[in-house]
């Protein structure tokens, strides 16, 4: 005769995964950080990962509030979301592509999350969990601004950067992309004599 579960027991289940998916963000921010090219770009990743060690705390602070014990349970989701974050590091990709690509890996995480601790804040408050919904929602904010920061980052000249093939990369690198050109058949100038630099520094800043 096995009991029922109710949504006490979903609740606790949603916050086993959640503690889960936040250690597994612990690891892959680092790299994460390490793979990006923009300094802004890796202050972010760095900086949230700060935010996610002390998620954990809060966390485990929402377990003691409900009696129970710390445990985490495998996130499924958030494992396949870092999986093709890992494959996009492994893609060869330019620096700017790469970090626009490293953006978008970031901004799945994020709403993944946004979406666990949405219904955990909403389920914690139907069942009177005062303490626990008011620390889920403090997770719950950093996670937006976390997401809000990578769509300013991305907009802030990151994609525009990759959109036009980023070649002011200041580490210089000997070991230039192997682009094999088919040298076109009409007039070769010497070699990259006018190409259209668009870069010039100015990224779109819409600060409003
Ligand atoms: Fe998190
Ligand atoms: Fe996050």
């Amino acid at each position: 005769m096995a009991d029922t579960k109710t949504l006490h027991d979903a609740f606790i289940d949603e916050l086993r995964d959640a503690y889960d998916a936040e250690k597994q963000l612990v690891k892959a921010l680092p790299k994460m950080a390490r793979a990006a090219s923009s300094d802004e770009l890796r202050d972010a990743f760095v900086s949230h990962l700060e935010e996610t060690r002390g998620q954990l705390e809060r966390l485990e602070q929402v377990f003691a509030s409900l009696d129970e014990k710390v445990r985490g349970k495998h996130c499924d989701g958030m494992a396949g979301i870092l999986e093709e974050g890992k494959s996009i590091m492994e893609g060869g990709f330019d620096d700017a592509t790469m970090d626009a690509c490293l953006i978008a890996a970031g901004q799945r995480a994020e709403h993944y999350e946004m979406a666990a601790y949405g219904t955990l804040v909403a389920w914690a408050n139907v069942m009177g969990h005062t303490e626990a919904a008011r620390l889920l929602e403090g997770i719950l904010n950093q996670e937006k601004a976390a997401d809000e920061a990578l769509s300013a980052l991305a907009e802030s000249g990151i994609n525009e950067a990759a959109a036009g093939g980023d070649d002011e990369d200041d580490e210089d690198d000997d070991e230039e992309p192997p682009t094999p050109k088919p040298a076109k058949p009409s007039a070769t100038k010497s070699a990259r004599g006018s190409k259209t630099t668009q870069s010039g520094g100015s990224s779109q800043k819409s600060k409003k």
